[in-house]
């Protein structure tokens, strides 16, 4: 999103020379919109969408303190295991004692409930004890791809 927001920055910029900025917006964010697809198809080294190996790293930056994936993710202690997580009812590993909140939310992680829940897990399931909202869009697409892999 930062990469997008400057983008449209310097798109607006150098768009503005001609034209009025009000009229000029809608058009800069087709534009760069249409950049960002250009730059990506032709530098061809922008990860596709749901990087797993990048889901890693946001993973043991982000959720190994509290959740477990793999071995090496970190201390896991905090939260239940997300192993075979995708596809799970929520609120649904044996080990672990979840929010009656969780449990009641009737959930499945599904990759789409997943994102919803990871964007704002208090205002998608009110009550849960999952702390940690991620707001960008691609960390948690590749964070759902890692999650995948872990089965
Ligand atoms: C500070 C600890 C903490 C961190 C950090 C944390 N979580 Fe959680 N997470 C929890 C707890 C506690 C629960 C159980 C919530 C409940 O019972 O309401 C949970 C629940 C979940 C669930 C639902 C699991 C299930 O079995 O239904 C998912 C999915 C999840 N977390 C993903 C993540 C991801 C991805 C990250 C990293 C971006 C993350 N969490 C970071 C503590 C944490």
């Amino acid at each position: 999103m930062e990469g997008l927001e400057r983008m449209v920055g310097s798109a607006s910029t150098t768009f503005e020379v001609g034209c009025s900025v009000r009229r000029a917006a809608p058009i800069v964010l087709v534009l760069a919109l249409m950049n960002l697809a250009a730059s990506g198809a032709a530098i061809g080294q922008t990860p596709p969408l749901g990087d797993a190996a990048h889901g890693k790293v946001v993973f043991q930056q982000r959720c190994g303190l509290c959740h477990l994936a793999a071995p090496d993710d970190g201390d896991g202690g905090q939260g239940p295991s997300l192993v075979g997580v995708v596809g799970r009812k929520a609120g649904s590993s044996p080990e672990f004692g979840y929010t009656d909140a969780l449990k009641a939310s009737g959930r499945i992680w599904t990759p789409q409930a997943l994102d919803a829940f990871l964007t704002a897990p208090s205002t998608v399931v009110p009550g849960t004890a999952m702390p940690m909202a991620v707001p960008n869009p691609k960390d948690r697409a590749d964070l759902i791809a890692y999650l995948k892999t872990v089965k």
